[in-house]
């Protein structure tokens, strides 16, 4: 019988504070919105110090897995000066995980960047792979006997766009050639890696944390709408892992762009991460500048999230069967929900556990669930007011941590499939 990773996932940046990267220097020019409810990044939930106490919580929550990701600023806060004491940390944090009998799942690129990173070798260079690589190849040195499931990247496409395409993010660039070019160093990237992981631990697993959206017409009578859906369904969800069985990166997006890169990643996958949240409608407008428009409705009756996102467990089943063709395991590495609201955070829990099961029953390999987020934490464009956490932070006084009734559903659900392996999720 094969084991079911359950698990909670955070990203460094997002928790850890006590650091200087791409973000905090993007932040303190001004560069993002937030809704002045709470301060900004300030030291996202103070990880860094807490980590021993936390990870405590997490054996409360009965996981048997954790992902989270090492602060490459923190790791070369200087171009080519690794910081050991940085490492020492982490070594401490992972050997305690092992002690703790919850496995590590080490994602090493999850949005952010030392500050150096984007004026030196930017992800438009292919420096940016070399770096990327020796970067890598510093935690391998350390890490490779004990961490046996890593994760490359988290969601590039999600972050080249924000990155290069409407400049959310640092670098702040807008300029679909350099999305495309930043997103196959991405990639290429991403092979290097992979052959560098299994030559120092061959029995290793490796992934990459894709974001999947179900894409559905606004105007279900309205052929544009519906082109326009397809149009993103293959360009958001399917092109990638379609480079990865057809040796290609390709895609033609009307008046857009043109895409057609070889890259060798055919079999340089041994699982799909699947990072799912929501459905979002699409119409087509008549407008030269912007001609989508993206809307967020509460078809399915069960809500709206505090992202203004709709919960749409059904989405999780079709991504599941979707990814089901590429014969690879499949780990949901990210799902949840920011909300005040624990009943409607169990429900959510409960109805896409519920597209778990189904899936496995139907026979696709789905191997783990982790939910997103094991803390409240520091969501990148909406500060900290959007609570995605099984355990509550309390950022006016000194970080507090207390469990959510939601935490306590969870530990019981993991606990009863743990307990029964023969039983639901086995
Ligand atoms: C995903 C990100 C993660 C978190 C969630 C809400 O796209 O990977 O860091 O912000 O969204």
């Amino acid at each position: 019988m094969d084991r079911f990773w359950w698990g909670v996932a955070t990203s460094a940046f997002q928790v850890e504070g006590f650091v200087e990267n791409d973000m905090t220097v993007w932040e303190r020019r001004g560069k993002f919105n937030n809704d002045g409810k709470y301060p900004l990044y300030q030291n996202g939930s103070a990880h860094w110090l807490n980590w021993r106490a936390d990870f405590e919580l997490l054996k409360q929550l009965n996981v048997n897995a954790y992902r989270f990701s090492m602060e490459w600023a923190r790791i070369e806060p200087q171009f080519g000066t690794f910081d050991g004491q940085a490492l020492d940390q982490y070594e401490q944090m992972v050997d305690r995980l092992l002690e703790l009998n919850i496995e590590p799942f080490l994602t090493l690129h999850h949005f952010t960047h030392p500050v150096w990173f984007h004026e030196k070798t930017p992800w438009t260079s292919e420096q940016a792979q070399d770096v990327f690589c020796r970067f890598t190849e510093v935690i391998l040195k350390r890490f490779a006997d004990r961490i046996s499931y890593w994760i490359t990247f988290n969601e590039p496409l999600v972050w080249v766009l924000a990155a290069y395409g409407d400049g959310k993010f640092p670098p702040g660039k807008s300029d679909v050639k350099l999305v495309m070019r930043a997103l196959v160093n991405i990639l290429k990237a991403h092979q290097r890696a992979y052959s560098l992981i299994k030559s120092y631990r061959p029995q290793a697993k490796i992934g990459m944390a894709k974001h999947f959206i179900n894409f559905e017409a606004h105007r279900k009578w309205f052929a544009a709408d519906r082109s326009l859906a397809d149009l993103l369904h293959h360009f958001f969800n399917k092109m990638i892992p379609e480079a990865f069985e057809t040796n290609r990166l390709q895609f033609h997006f009307p008046l857009l762009f043109d895409v057609d890169e070889a890259i060798n990643l055919k079999n340089r996958i041994d699982f799909w991460g699947v990072n799912y949240y929501y459905r979002m409608f699409v119409a087509f407008r008549l407008n030269i500048r912007r001609p989508f428009q993206f809307i967020f409705k509460d078809e399915s009756g069960l809500g709206l999230t505090d992202m203004g996102w709709e919960v749409y467990p059904d989405g999780l089943s079709k991504v599941l069967r979707y990814m089901g063709k590429f014969n690879k395991d499949i780990i949901i590495t990210e799902n949840g929900i920011a909300t005040l609201d624990e009943s409607l955070r169990m429900r959510f829990i409960d109805a896409h556990l519920e597209q778990v099961l189904k899936a496995r029953e139907n026979g696709l390999p789905v191997k783990g669930y982790f939910y997103w987020s094991f803390l409240d934490n520091y969501e990148w464009l909406e500060g900290k007011n959007k609570r995605f956490g099984l355990v509550h932070v309390d950022y006016e006084n000194d970080f507090r941590r207390t469990v959510k009734q939601s935490a306590r559903h969870y530990a019981r659900i993991i606990q009863i499939d743990l307990n029964n392996r023969k039983g639901s999720l086995s």
